[in-house]
């Protein structure tokens, strides 16, 4: 597939069929992209958790932070949640802080797994947003590394599209009438600011 059209339609997803379980290793699958993606100085200092048990999913659902924006939607109902979910775990410092660079690695890793995930039809959300000590006491923690991630996966149950950002500038994402997820990019233009 082109990769324009990929990373296009591969929108941010938060409502799944979860009456379609993920084929059996998928979240390894996923899990070796993001283990071939680039890392700074080739470190590969980051560890992944998958989860797909039921019980295990409703544990982390509950942690969770849907969708800042819409502020009349507490999240997926029952029936449209994720049926899998990828944790990263990065490196972190005595503070439990985790460093520029591996941030960096965790973006990387993350959207190497939101579209390959979408190469297979697979709906994908990330999460900056959760209680980090919940989801971080039902893994087995590796000695100094932090919760930095979660990726929510599962069959896409809703439809997403880019629009344009309107006069007003607003980038706020939204639902459409029809119940379409809208998300607002900039244009091109306004975001090269230089062609030397
Ligand atoms: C680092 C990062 C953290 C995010 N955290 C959350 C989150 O906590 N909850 C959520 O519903 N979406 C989260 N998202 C999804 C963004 O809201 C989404 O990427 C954005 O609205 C743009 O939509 P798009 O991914 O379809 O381009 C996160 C995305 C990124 C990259």
């Amino acid at each position: 597939m082109d990769i324009l059209k990929l990373i296009t339609e591969a929108r941010t997803c938060r409502r799944y069929d979860q009456s379609r379980e993920l084929p059996a290793g998928t979240l390894s699958w996923l899990v070796d992209c993001a283990r071939l993606s680039p890392s700074g100085a080739n470190m590969q200092g980051l560890r992944f958790a998958t989860i797909v048990t039921p019980a295990k999913r409703d544990e982390v659902f509950r942690h969770l932070l849907w969708a800042a924006y819409l502020k009349d939607w507490p999240g997926p109902a029952e029936g449209e949640r994720p049926t899998g979910y990828v944790v990263i775990l990065a490196p972190s410092g005595e503070d439990g802080k985790i460093g520029n660079i591996d941030y960096i690695n965790v973006g990387i890793a993350a959207q190497s797994m939101q579209l390959a995930a979408w190469s297979k039809g697979l709906g994908a959300c990330m999460f900056g947003g959760y209680n980090a000590k919940a989801v971080m006491d039902m893994l087995p923690m590796p000695e100094k590394y932090s919760l930095a991630l979660a990726l929510a996966l599962g069959y896409a149950k809703e439809e997403r599209k880019i629009v344009p950002v309107g006069a007003d500038g607003d980038i706020k994402y939204f639902r459409a009438a029809g119940g379409t997820h809208c998300v607002p990019k900039r244009d091109l233009k306004d975001l090269l600011v230089a062609e030397l």
